[in-house]
């Protein structure tokens, strides 16, 4: 199978790339596109932001989306005032300007955190012309060594012919027919305006190749990438899923599942603050167990990933909610109000022992 993902094939060749978004994720993601060789370009509605990237790395601006071969979505997906809560308008808002631009066949990769149904909706506005992917990032700004944009990602597509295209250019494999996938061949068409029926049909019998890298339980990077094809892809390894719905619930659960985690911590610290008991003592303690990893706590579930993508994936059903994540809100709206309580307490007592003037 490996001698198979190895082959050259010709079919996909991506010079002109650009990255849309250039916050806190876009940045290094143009960083390394750039440093990979390819003629790299930005866009932001943010004006410093563009300034920055180009001052800093070189990204070339851009403010037409036409003549690019794939272009890589960054954008914020939460709303301007309130970082807590999702909101997809700003990327849908670049998604129509990339439909009247763009050329018929480019690669569309979504790598913002999106709502479970987002990548179809991107599809239809497209008007399926053009390849749709999602391969949402697990970027971590505190070990960006380790946990950068060269790490074990998901990806999932539109459509098999939509997937293939994204995981030829992120990690140069294709899928093969060993793996119970349709096989695409090097010399069939791979363009949505070259054979409209074939790129918008979604192909739900697809079992993707999962890899013997992927499945390594190491998920570091460094043996994978040895065996792709760097060549022509970015060399980032890929787990291909069989639906890009796939794709888009692994984000949000994986960090609705660290969500839970904290909520676990908090709720642990309040029961030890009302019981008399030492919450670093007792976590010490329960931590000596091989399979317990009780977290820290800390100011209680903050930034604009972990609230806003739990509640994506609670809203992703019209059915069944969470019950168990809509608790973990609640405990952190009480671990949130017992500090802020404390900080109060500090605050005052720090006034009263000032001297009197
Ligand atoms: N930062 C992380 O650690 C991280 C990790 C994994 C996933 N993500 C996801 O990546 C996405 C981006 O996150 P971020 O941290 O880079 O956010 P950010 O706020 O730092 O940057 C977003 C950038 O997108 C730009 N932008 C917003 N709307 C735009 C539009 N309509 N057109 C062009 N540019 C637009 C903003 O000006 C900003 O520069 C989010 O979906 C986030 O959940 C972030």
């Amino acid at each position: 199978m490996l001698e198979y993902f190895s082959k050259e094939l010709e079919f996909f060749p991506v010079q002109k790339l650009i990255v849309v978004g250039l916050g806190q994720l876009g940045l290094p993601v143009a960083k390394y596109v750039k440093e990979h060789g390819f003629d790299t370009y930005g866009y932001d509605i943010n004006q410093k932001a563009m300034q920055s990237a180009e001052s800093k790395y070189g990204i070339k601006p851009a403010t037409n989306f036409g003549d690019f071969d794939v272009l890589i979505i960054c954008v914020s997906t939460h709303r301007p005032d309130d970082m807590f809560s999702p909101q997809v308008e700003g990327l849908m808002s670049v998604v129509e300007k990339i439909s009247r631009e763009a050329k018929t066949g480019a690669l569309i990769s979504i790598e913002s955190t999106i709502p479970k149904g987002t990548s179809k909706r991107v599809f239809e506005k497209l008007d399926h012309r053009l390849h749709v992917v999602h391969a949402p990032h697990r970027w971590y700004a505190l070990e960006e060594d380790i946990h950068g944009v060269n790490q074990l990602r998901i990806i999932g597509g539109v459509s098999r012919c939509c997937l293939q295209h994204g995981l030829n250019f992120y990690d140069g494999r294709l899928l093969d027919k060993e793996d119970k996938a349709v096989t695409m061949m090097p010399n069939a068409s791979s363009s949505p305006s070259s054979s409209p029926s074939s790129s918008t049909m979604v192909d739900n019998s697809l079992s993707v190749a999962t890899t013997l890298e992927a499945k390594s339980k190491t998920k570091t990077s460094s043996s994978i990438t040895t065996k792709l094809n760097k060549k022509r892809s970015l060399g980032i390894p890929m787990h291909p899923v069989s639906s890009v719905e796939v794709a888009e619930l692994t984000k949000i659960i994986e960090n609705a599942h660290r969500y839970l985690q904290i909520a676990f911590a908090e709720e642990l610290y309040l029961y030890c603050k009302s019981n008399g008991i030492s919450f670093p003592e007792l976590r010490e303690s329960l931590n000596t167990k091989w399979n317990v990893e009780i977290l820290e706590p800390r100011d209680g579930i903050g930034g604009h990933c972990l609230p806003k993508d739990t509640k994506m994936f609670i809203n992703s059903s019209n059915t069944i909610k969470s019950k168990i994540l809509q608790a973990a809100m609640e405990i952190d709206e009480d671990y949130r109000a017992y500090r802020a309580q404390l900080d109060e307490k500090k605050r005052l007592c720090s006034f009263n022992d000032k001297p009197i003037a």
